[in-house]
């Protein structure tokens, strides 16, 4: 009996029937990296449970719809540099490893950032001792992941949200020129990867162009910088489709390739106007802050799928100008939007919810693709 022949109409029936039921995921034959494949690398960001593969569904699920990834906190200075001269190397390795065998681009994040320093930076005083602090941080860690990583966030948030350059312990200590620094110091640890500049809210017309100013002196000075990152730390409520639009035309001009980052769209409300990813913005935990504490309404759903939508249209509009899009986390339960800028809440920012399967809003993705 020929096997292939008397099961192939069975097995075509089957994808038939699957594609038009609006298939659940276990049957789908499509995934995210798959059908944009041609387009652009589909990223997630990876917990250290991730890259430990504590959680075979969730293993399984990043292998088959995701062919780029980011660290979400582990190669952060704090966590990797603890002390002046200790690194902590063992979960980036094993995260690095995750990429490489699973054929994976591999992101670093992040090289140099105010925020999540280690405790030692904070009582550096001089210039001096900021330049041997970065200087050795980015020749080890970079240095050691030469060859392997395939992009660098070398430089992450350094903007205030009206352009100007944030006064962080860099800027104070080594003036404007700690970025040109930085990006050449990486440059020259890790000369085959794709160096970036990464921020929120640079698709914001006042912040987009501080984000230029960065990009055109480092190109101006001879430095290398590949890409720019717009995390794309964004709302259901007030997605701005045509500033995220210039943006992204505003910056390939400078002959740079754009990524979206961190993307997520929190579907909470947002009372303050709050936008963006300052860490530092905190605020009391209310009940009519936290709505949706045990599900999402379907209306909410929708709204959230119809987001996503508009969003990858665009991407897919502009597939010549983009590298890769990440998502912040694999799932709803792992986003950090459950605990900002409110602590406790109930998010739902991302395209597989929290029993790991995935939304309308995944659906909506993929449709975009294989409608056509
Ligand atoms: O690991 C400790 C744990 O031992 C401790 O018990 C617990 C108590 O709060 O904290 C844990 O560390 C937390 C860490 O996430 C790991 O979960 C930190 O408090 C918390 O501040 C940290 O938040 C991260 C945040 O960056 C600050 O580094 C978020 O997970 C991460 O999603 C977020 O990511 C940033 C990007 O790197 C840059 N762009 C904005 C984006 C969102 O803020």
């Amino acid at each position: 009996m020929n096997y292939y022949k008397t099961t192939k109409p069975f097995l075509s029936t089957l994808l038939l029937c699957a594609l038009s039921l609006n298939t659940s995921f276990s049957q789908s034959p499509k995934s995210l990296k798959s059908v944009y494949q041609e387009d652009f690398l589909i990223g997630t960001a990876l917990g250290v449970e991730h890259i430990l593969e504590k959680n075979e569904k969730a293993n399984l699920l990043i292998k088959r719809e995701f062919n780029a990834i980011t660290p979400e906190n582990i190669m952060k200075s704090q966590l990797i540099h603890p002390s002046e001269k200790s690194y902590n190397f063992e979960i980036a390795d094993k995260y690095v490893d995750y990429g490489y065998k699973n054929k994976m681009y591999v992101v670093g994040h992040t090289l140099v950032w105010h925020s999540q320093l280690p405790a030692f930076v904070g009582k550096i005083k001089s210039p001096d001792s900021l330049r041997i602090f970065m200087t050795e941080h980015i020749n080890t860690v970079a240095g050691r992941y030469a060859g392997k990583m395939n992009s660098w966030d070398v430089v992450n948030e350094a903007l205030n949200e009206d352009g100007t350059l944030r006064k962080s312990v860099f800027l104070n200590l080594l003036g404007e020129g700690y970025i040109k620094e930085a990006f050449d110091l990486a440059a020259k640890a890790d000369p085959k990867a794709a160096l970036y500049y990464n921020d929120y809210n640079i698709e914001q017309p006042a912040k987009r162009k501080g984000a230029i100013e960065i990009i055109k002196k480092l190109q101006a000075s001879g430095s290398k910088i590949d890409g720019v990152g717009i995390q794309g730390h964004w709302s259901i409520n007030s997605l701005n489709l045509k500033d995220i639009e210039e943006s992204i035309i505003a910056f390939s001009q400078l002959g740079i390739k754009v990524a979206f980052t961190e993307l997520d769209l929190t579907v909470l409300p947002n009372p303050w106007d709050l936008r963006g990813a300052d860490v530092n913005q905190r605020f009391a935990e209310k009940p009519e802050l936290n709505p949706y504490k045990d599900a999402l309404p379907d209306s909410v759903q929708t709204t959230l799928a119809n987001r996503y939508a508009d969003l990858f249209k665009l991407f897919l509009k502009h597939r010549d100008k983009i590298s890769r899009v990440t998502f912040w986390g694999v799932d709803d339960r792992h986003s950090w939007l459950n605990g900002f800028p409110i602590r406790n809440r109930t998010n739902y920012p991302l395209l597989f919810d929290r029993e790991l399967e995935p939304k309308k809003a995944y659906q909506a993705v993929i449709n975009l693709k294989i409608s056509k």
